[in-house]
């Protein structure tokens, strides 16, 4: 995979990660459209969300979106050198598989991002952009998915 262009990506994500809760609740909002069945994935105190809004408003969801913009800001930081992630990642792959999250739903997390980074910068939001953050994205992925090693992808 071709590496992403690191100056690319700094530019695009300042304006992002300026306010990440918000930007990361478009995110997530336009992943639960996506694919509604991600929702009963997030329970807090086994506590099941009645809807998309209902989770959106939730505190422990709402640190999950920190989480999320957090793991991506450290990839942005580190954009150069993606390979001293790769064992952070490979575990965090490995408790998204424990929680029950399909690899196949991370290429949907992938759309909802470029989504958000679409949304958040307008015509600014270049094509060479896009294509350095599917790098980037594929990149981070590529290092969760051995999280799924051995085990069923679908
Ligand atoms: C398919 C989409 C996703 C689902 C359904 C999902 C679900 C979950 C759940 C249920 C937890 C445990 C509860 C919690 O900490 O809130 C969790 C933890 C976490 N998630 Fe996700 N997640 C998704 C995507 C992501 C992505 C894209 C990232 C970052 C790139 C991420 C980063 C984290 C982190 C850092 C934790 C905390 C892990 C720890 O406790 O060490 N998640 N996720």
């Amino acid at each position: 995979m071709e590496r992403p262009e690191p100056e690319l990506i700094r530019q695009s994500w300042r304006a992002v990660s300026r306010s990440p809760l918000e930007h990361g609740t478009v995110l997530f909002a336009r992943l639960f459209d996506l694919e509604p069945d991600l929702l009963p994935l997030f329970q807090y105190n086994c506590r099941q969300f009645s809807s998309p809004e209902d989770c959106l408003s939730s505190p422990e969801f709402l640190d999950h979106i920190r989480k999320v913009m957090f793991v991506i800001d450290t990839a942005v930081t580190n954009v150069e050198d993606l390979s001293s992630l790769e064992e952070y990642l490979a575990g965090l792959g490995k408790k998204h598989r424990a929680v029950g999250v399909k690899f196949s739903s991370f290429s949907t997390v992938g759309e909802s991002l470029l989504y958000m980074l679409e949304k958040c910068l307008g015509p600014a939001f270049t094509p060479a952009m896009r294509a350095a953050w599917s790098q980037l994205y594929g990149a981070v992925v590529q290092a969760m998915s051995r999280g799924w090693d051995g085990e069923d992808r679908a």
